[in-house]
């Protein structure tokens, strides 16, 4: 039996990695998946992106679909696509952004401008809260679909001890919050079969963290694969009742 996953940021070092995962069926089996319901299904996967052109061939997606988070117009046509071929049982958003060639993360408030607040906002919070607007319709609620945001452990005000990264921690503190709102609309709205979660996937070797690699520990640094395969099992073994909270790669939970 096949089922349909989109992974949003399906191009990026973990959204690529899920994706492949998703379809390295049964080669996982082998893995952390052992029991896992996720790999016992073949998987078509959609996976969206902003630059179609140059990646499209290094990707194992069955489908690449454009799309730009800080545009609505965009996550709805992507929407609209996806509609026609189907329902979604996974919808796993990938996306983020911590630097860009312009933004440094905010070591103090003097390092704050509002034009970078804005935009790491919009692609960490607002977009991903319009992917669920548009995304949410096409789930598969016979089947207990589940929506997963990649969060972050430093999104977490209770565990927030260093500071410093004001627009990334606001932004998936924001994230955090959506999945928690959106997870009690839907499974109000279709008598619990349905989860919103949020992950974190570790500290995971990706454009995202590359600045800061040298100074991580090597057994704290994760291949996109290693982080993939357990976030992957880690939905596995959620229940509904789970919605609402952030889980790390481990499957332990994240206080908010
Ligand atoms: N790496 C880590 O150590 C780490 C730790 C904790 C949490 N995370 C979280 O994990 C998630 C994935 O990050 P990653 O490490 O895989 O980073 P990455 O390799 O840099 O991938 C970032 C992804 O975000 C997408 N993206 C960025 N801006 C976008 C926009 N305006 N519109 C649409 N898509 C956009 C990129 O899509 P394109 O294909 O269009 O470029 C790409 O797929 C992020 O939410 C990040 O915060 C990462």
């Amino acid at each position: 039996m096949e089922k349909r996953a989109v992974v949003v940021g399906g191009l990026g070092g973990i959204g690529s990695a899920i994706v492949k995962q998703l379809k390295s069926y049964p080669s996982c089996l082998n893995t952390v998946h052992e029991q896992s319901n996720i790999c016992r299904f073949s998987w078509h996967v959609a996976a969206t992106s902003r630059q179609l052109k140059q990646q499209e061939s290094e990707s194992l997606a069955d489908e690449i679909i454009p799309l730009e988070l800080t545009s609505e117009e965009s996550i709805a046509q992507a929407s609209l696509h996806l509609q026609r071929s189907g329902k979604i049982d996974l919808c796993v958003v990938a996306t983020g952004v911590l630097q860009t060639e312009q933004i440094r993360a905010e070591k103090c408030l003097n390092d704050l401008t509002e034009e970078n607040l804005k935009h790491v906002l919009a692609v960490n919070a607002v977009g991903p809260a319009l992917v669920l607007k548009h995304f949410a319709p096409l789930l598969n609620y016979n089947q207990t679909p589940i929506m997963a945001f990649i969060s972050a452990r430093v999104g977490s005000i209770s565990d927030n001890q260093l500071g410093g990264w004001y627009s990334y921690r606001m932004s998936k503190a924001a994230l955090n919050m959506l999945v928690r709102c959106a997870n009690i609309e839907l499974q109000r709205r279709h008598k619990h079969s349905v989860m919103v979660v949020g992950l974190h996937p570790g500290t995971v070797e990706t454009p995202l963290s590359a600045p800061f690699a040298r100074s991580i520990p090597k057994d704290k640094l994760f291949t996109a694969d290693y982080a993939a395969a357990h976030l992957l099992n880690c939905l596995e073994h959620l229940t509904a009742e789970d919605g609402g909270n952030c889980f790390a790669y481990d499957g332990s939970l994240i206080e908010a």
